[in-house]
């Protein structure tokens, strides 16, 4: 199984491309369902999560193609659903492929997907996507492992309430409403960009949506969606992970295309951390100024720190002067990566949901493992910033979200290399 060697110590300097969003471009290409024009996205990811969602949704029936000569641009078109199954080895590999279930339900009236189960992060129920479907008046079914979801006559517009601003559920459901009988509302919606950029190419694409980034979403249903092209928003967590990784380093980065406001409380706490966070030219410039001091965060949905950036602030504090206490309020289970930073001299301590890290000036290079795909990339800072060889294993937890990791990185100045 391929391994990734990292010699630490090198500084990071130079510019870093971001690419599209992960999180934004799995619901963006579920799109393509609700609708027989096709539709067009740039800036897609070449990331194994991606290539999953395409693989489902050629199931569905989903032409997807990537357009010559343009890189990174991907043409999906479902002229007719031909299947409405989510089978259980698709959604297994990645649990985004529950995100079909709002748009099948919409355009064919019927979906059946494998229920998700638990995933090393935490258990990760799915309750919110299907009651917020059954207000739109889908019946649901759970039988041998699969939600079997049926609104034959169509959906009708719901006032739906979210007890927890679920990214997911927001998804589904904005997705499911836009094809509905009269007006939805999402009440407690997420607030992620990702959010945002979805509502926008559904905007394109004709339906009739306010509200998004805020906490009440309005969808007046439309009879139908059409063609559109859109350009899919940067990866805030792909940008806030190589700004860590810069940090760490003593390094001074630019982000291409990344713009600030993406991070959302992430920055304040990057910058209390002492890092330089600053929009110019091309951009986002993240740099170390002086040291790294000690500072806390609590993971919240968006706009608060990410629970999918905590694993990295995690590895750069293991090197800051001074103590932190990181606490996790998203996930149950999302300390996975503490055994392994211990493992390179890191002294941190869990009770419960908060990590009190001792800041130890310098990590020391060890063989170490991913468990998942934040945690795994947290060992790659920690690892670039060590002294001496890792050696990281289990990687393909990494390919799932960082697309050209070890290019980007050694384009830096980084020592990294891939071993099969
Ligand atoms: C998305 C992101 C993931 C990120 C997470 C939180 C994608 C593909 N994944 O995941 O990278 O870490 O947002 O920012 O975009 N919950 C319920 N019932 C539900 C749904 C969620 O209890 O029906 C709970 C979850 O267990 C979790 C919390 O709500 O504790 C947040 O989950 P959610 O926002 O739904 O995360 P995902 O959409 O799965």
């Amino acid at each position: 199984m391929d391994k990734i060697r990292i010699k630490g110590g090198n500084t990071l300097r130079g510019r870093i491309p971001i690419g599209g969003a992960k999180n934004a471009a799995l619901p963006l290409l579920a799109t393509s369902i609700l609708t027989d024009e096709p539709v067009r996205f740039e800036r897609v990811p070449d990331l194994a999560d991606v290539s999953s969602m395409r693989r489902l949704l050629q199931v569905i029936g989903v032409e997807a193609r990537m357009v010559a000569g343009k890189p990174g641009t991907m043409e999906l078109r479902c002229s007719e659903v031909l299947d409405t199954t989510a089978p259980y080895d698709l959604v297994r590999k990645m649990r985004a492929s529950v995100l079909v279930l709002g748009p099948l339900i919409a355009r064919a009236g019927e979906a059946r997907v494998s229920l998700p189960g638990g995933c090393a992060i935490g258990t990760r129920p799915i309750d919110l996507h299907l009651s917020g479907l059954e207000r739109l008046g889908a019946t649901i079914e759970l039988t041998d492992g699969y939600v079997h979801a049926k609104a034959p006559k169509g959906l009708k517009g719901a006032s739906i309430r979210l007890t927890m601003p679920s990214v997911g559920a927001t998804e589904n459901l904005l997705m499911a409403a836009t094809l509905a009988q009269g007006e939805t509302s999402i009440v407690n919606a997420a607030r992620e960009p990702e959010i945002v950029d979805l509502a926008r190419c559904l905007v394109a694409m004709g339906a009739k949506i306010e509200g998004a980034g805020s906490e009440t979403i309005t969808i007046q249903g439309v009879p139908a969606l059409h063609a559109a092209t859109h350009a899919i928003v940067p990866d805030r967590i792909e940008a806030g992970t190589y700004a860590m990784a810069a940090a760490a380093t003593g390094g001074d980065v630019l982000l291409e295309g990344m713009r600030l406001e993406l991070f959302g409380a992430a920055a304040e706490s990057m910058s209390s951390a002492g890092l330089v966070l600053e929009e110019v030219e091309g951009g986002t410039r993240a740099a170390r100024a002086n040291g790294l001091r000690g500072s806390d965060v609590m993971t919240q949905p968006f706009p608060g720190f990410a629970t999918d950036l905590q694993a990295q602030f995690m590895a750069l504090m293991c090197i800051a002067d001074g103590a932190s206490m990181i606490t996790e309020t998203i996930f149950e289970n999302r300390f996975m990566h503490v055994p392994e930073l211990t493992r390179m001299g890191a002294n941190i301590t869990v009770q419960g949901n908060s990590a009190l890290v001792r800041g130890v000036g310098r990590l020391k290079a060890a063989p170490v493992m991913a468990t998942d795909l934040r945690a795994s990339v947290s060992l790659v800072i920690a690892a670039l910033a060590a002294e001496g060889s890792s050696e990281l294993h289990r990687i393909y937890h990494l390919d799932r979200g960082y697309e050209r990791l070890e290019g980007k990185l050694a384009a830096v100045g980084a020592e990294i290399e891939r071993l099969a």
